[in-house]
C-alpha cells in the first residue's frame, strides 16, 4: 500500500513539544488527559455516558448509553430528547447573553456583530417564519448560500423545529443541486440572490432556478435572502424574500424536544461508485463529540476568538462553524470570500483586525498563501493567535513548517485533525498543551475513539507499515446510515472484520509511538483542494457530453491542490491529431463545471483511442496514475487488450 508516501514521510523526525506560553494557559493538562484516556479505556459507554450529562442539556434525561442492538446501526442515548439549537444558543443566554456570537466579514469589507441575544431572536424568527411555510418535524430543507450569518441561522433555525437541513456547497452547479434536492425530496429550499466570491457575483438564486426548472418537484417554497441586490427573478407563488417571510413573526419559538437520535442534517459527499451519499448525523451524539473536540482539540475558552474558514457546504463548516463555537459559546469569525481578496493578506488581516486566537484552515491554503512569500503575513498583527488547526487532507512538512514558523511565530501549537464526514468530528488530533507534535501526523485518537491500522483480517499491523485505518468501537458522532440507503451505509463503511469495525477509507501508518500518518484513501476518492470528489462522478459528467464515448479519472499530486485532476477520455469522432485538441478540452472542463461544479474541472485532459482495461474489462487505474504522475511504468502491461496505446496515453504519441 503506497510505500513511497511510507517512504517519504518516514524521513520526517522533527518533534514539537507544546510551548510553555500556551500549556500554562490551557485548559487540558497531562494529568486530566491521562484520566480521560483511562475512564474511556475501562468503561467505554459510561465514559460516553458521564460526558452527555454534563455537556448537553436535556429536556427527558436517557437512561440508557448505548443502543448496539440493530449493529452497526448505533444508536446513542437513546431514549433522552434534546434541542440542539437549545444547546447552543437558549444555554448560553443565562451568561453570555451580550457576548459575541459571530463576528462576520464579507467579502466587500462590510462587517457585522451579531451577540447571542440577537442570534437566538434572528434564528427564533426565522424559524417561525419556517413553520409559517409549512415546515414541520422531520421535512428536509436544502440550503444553498454564501458564506454568511443568514447561513448558520438557516441550519440553526431547521434544528430549532426539528427540519433536517441539508447544505448544499454554493459552488456546485445546478444539476449537483438538483440530484441533492431530489434524493432528499425537499419540501423548502433557502437561497439567497447572491453572494461575493473572488470579487465575482455569484449567481446563486439563478442557478437555483435552473435546478428547479425540471424536476424537484417536492419544492413547494423558496426563500431568498437579499445579499448582493443582483438581478433575479422571483417566481410568484413558490418564491419569497427571506424579509418578507419573516414579516410579523415572534421572537419566541420553542425549542421542539427531539429524540437523541433523530437526524440533525444530511450532508452529501462523494464515495468510489455512484451518487454522492447523503451522511445522517444525529442530534445529540454529534453535538457531544463536536463539544468535547471543541474543548479537547481547540482548547476552546471564554476569551477565545475562534475562526474556521472552513464554508458550511462541508462537514468542517458544519461542525466547527454552526454548532461546535456556538454549543460552548464562542467568540466566531464568519467570512463570506476568498483568502487572495484583495490579495493574499486577506486571512492575516481579519486575523489581525478580528483579533483571532484560534485559527482552523485547510492545507490547500496554508500552501497557496505560502506560495504568496513571507512579507504579507509579517505585515499583520498575528500577536492573538495562540493556536493553530489543520484539516481536510494530509499536510505536508513544508507546508507545517511555514505555518508553524511564519504564521504561528514559533508559539502556537498546530493540531493536524483527521475525521470525515462520516465521523461527525476529529477523530485522531493532538491535544494541544499535551501533545508532542511531528509536522505530517495527526497523533493520536482522542479519549474514547479507538483507532486502529489493520490488515485484511483485522490484526493491527505491524509499526510503519501500512494498513486500512478503521474505529473498532462506536462513537457518539458517528454517522447513522446513508440517507434512504442503509444497505449502502453497510457494504460501504462496515464490508470486512465481521462487520464489527468501521472502515474510513483511508490507508495509514503508525510509527514507533504509535502516531498515525495518513497515507491516502483505499478507493477511488480524490482529495482536491481538501474537498471530496469521486472520480465516477467526474467520469460520468465527461461520459455525458455528446463528444465522449468514454473517460477515466485519476489524481495526480499537485503542489497546492494536493491532487489535480486528470483525465483520459476517448471520443466519440477519431482521436484529434498527436492527442492535442485545445479546443474539446476547454469545452470538456467547462462542461465538468456545469455538470458537477468549478472544483470537478479536470486540470488535464488526454485523448487516446482506448482506456487501458485488462482482459475482464476493467480500467487499469493504477497504470494511470503512474502515468499521470509521468512515472516510469513498472507495472505489468501484458494483461492490456491493447498495448499500443500506452504511447498515446503518455502524450507520445
Ligand atoms: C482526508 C473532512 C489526513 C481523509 C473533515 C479523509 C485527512 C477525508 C485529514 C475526509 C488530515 C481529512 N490528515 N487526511 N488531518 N483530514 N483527511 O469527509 O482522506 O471532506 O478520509 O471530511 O479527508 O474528507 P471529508
Amino acid at each position: 500500500m503506497a510505500q513511497n508516501n511510507i517512504q517519504s514521510t518516514l524521513m520526517e523526525n522533527r518533534q514539537f513539544p507544546p510551548c510553555e506560553s500556551f500549556y500554562k494557559t490551557a485548559t487540558l493538562t497531562p494529568k486530566n488527559l491521562d484520566a480521560l484516556y483511562a475512564k474511556a479505556a475501562e468503561d467505554h459507554e459510561a465514559f460516553w455516558g458521564d460526558l452527555a450529562k454534563q455537556e448537553i442539556d436535556w429536556i427527558k434525561p436517557f437512561t440508557k448509553v448505548l443502543d448496539d442492538s440493530n449493529a452497526p446501526f448505533y444508536k446513542w442515548f437513546v431514549d433522552g430528547e434534546m434541542n440542539v439549537s437549545y444547546n447552543c444558543l437558549d444555554k448560553q443566554l443565562a451568561e453570555n447573553a451580550d457576548k459575541t456570537a459571530i463576528i462576520f466579514e464579507g467579502e466587500p469589507g462590510d462587517v457585522q456583530h451579531i451577540t447571542y441575544r440577537e442570534l437566538h431572536q434572528k434564528v427564533c424568527v426565522f424559524a417561525n417564519a419556517l413553520k409559517a411555510q409549512g415546515v414541520t418535524k422531520g421535512d428536509r430543507v436544502v440550503i444553498y448560500m454564501p458564506m454568511i450569518s443568514e447561513a448558520i441561522i438557516a441550519m440553526q433555525a431547521c434544528a430549532r423545529i426539528g427540519a433536517i437541513h441539508s447544505v448544499v456547497f454554493g459552488g456546485f452547479s445546478a444539476g449537483a443541486l438538483k440530484d441533492r434536492i431530489e434524493d432528499t425530496q425537499a419540501k423548502v429550499m433557502i437561497t439567497a440572490d447572491g453572494g461575493h466570491r473572488g470579487g465575482k457575483t455569484i449567481p446563486l438564486k439563478n442557478t437555483a432556478d435552473q435546478a428547479l426548472s425540471d424536476g424537484c418537484e417536492t419544492i413547494q417554497t423558496v426563500i431568498v435572502f437579499k445579499r448582493c441586490g443582483n438581478d433575479i427573478t422571483m417566481q410568484q407563488g413558490r418564491d419569497i424574500w427571506w424579509h418578507d417571510a419573516e414579516q410579523g413573526q415572534s421572537t419566541d419559538c420553542k425549542a421542539e424536544p427531539m429524540r437523541a437520535s433523530d437526524p440533525l442534517f444530511l450532508l452529501y459527499t462523494s464515495g468510489s461508485t455512484g451518487t454522492p451519499k447523503g451522511i445522517q448525523h444525529s442530534s445529540a451524539g454529534y453535538l457531544l463529540n463536536a463539544i468535547t473536540t471543541m474543548r479537547w482539540v481547540f482548547d476552546i475558552q471564554e476569551k477565545d476568538v475562534f475562526w474556521c474558514t472552513a464554508d458550511v457546504g462541508w462537514v468542517t463548516g458544519h461542525t466547527y462553524v454552526t454548532y461546535g463555537p456556538l454549543a460552548t459559546g464562542a467568540t466566531m469569525v464568519v467570512y463570506e470570500g476568498v483568502p487572495t481578496v484583495p490579495d493574499a493578506g486577506r486571512f492575516w488581516d481579519i486575523c489581525s483586525r478580528h483579533g483571532v486566537t484560534i485559527f482552523y484552515t485547510a492545507p490547500t491554503a496554508i500552501r497557496a498563501l505560502m506560495k504568496a512569500g513571507d512579507d504579507i503575513p509579517r505585515r499583520y498583527d498575528l500577536s492573538h493567535l495562540r493556536l493553530l488547526g489543520s484539516v481536510g487532507e494530509p499536510i505536508n512538512p513544508e507546508a507545517w513548517m511555514w505555518y508553524h514558523r511564519v504564521i504561528g511565530q514559533e508559539r502556537c501549537p498546530i493540531v493536524d485533525t483527521w475525521w470525515q464526514t462520516e465521523t461527525g468530528a476529529h477523530m485522531i488530533a493532538p491535544v494541544p498543551a499535551v501533545t508532542v507534535t511531528k509536522p505530517g501526523s495527526c497523533t493520536r485518537a482522542l479519549p474514547g475513539i479507538d483507532a486502529a491500522v489493520v490488515d485484511e483480517q483485522g490484526q493491527e499491523i505491524e509499526t510503519n507499515q501500512g494498513g486500512y485505518l478503521v474505529i473498532r468501537k462506536p462513537w457518539p458522532a458517528m454517522i447513522q446510515t446513508i440517507w434512504g440507503d442503509d444497505q449502502r451505509y453497510k457494504d460501504t463503511y462496515w464490508p470486512y472484520f465481521d462487520g464489527k469495525y468501521y472502515l474510513a477509507g483511508d490507508s495509514a501508518r503508525r510509527d514507533e509511538e504509535g502516531y498515525f500518518w495518513i497515507m491516502g484513501r483505499i478507493d477511488d476518492v480524490l482529495n482536491v483542494s481538501g474537498h471530496r470528489l469521486g472520480t465516477m462522478e467526474i467520469e460520468s459528467a465527461l461520459a455525458a457530453h455528446p463528444a465522449v464515448a468514454e473517460a477515466a479519472v485519476v489524481g495526480k499530486p499537485h503542489d497546492i491542490k494536493g491532487e489535480s485532476i486528470f483525465a483520459y477520455v476517448v471520443l466519440k469522432a477519431e482521436r484529434p491529431e498527436n492527442g492535442i485538441d485545445d479546443e474539446m478540452t476547454n469545452e470538456l472542463r467547462a462542461w465538468v463545471a456545469k455538470q458537477i461544479g468549478a472544483i470537478a474541472k479536470p486540470d488535464d485532459i488526454r485523448y487516446a483511442d482506448n482506456l487501458p482495461k485488462t482482459r475482464s474489462g476493467k480500467i487499469m487505474r493504477r497504470l494511470l496514475r503512474a502515468i499521470a504522475k509521468g512515472e516510469e511504468i513498472t507495472q505489468d502491461t501484458s494483461t492490456l487488450e491493447n498495448e499500443s496505446i500506452l504511447l498515446q496515453l503518455q502524450g507520445k504519441a
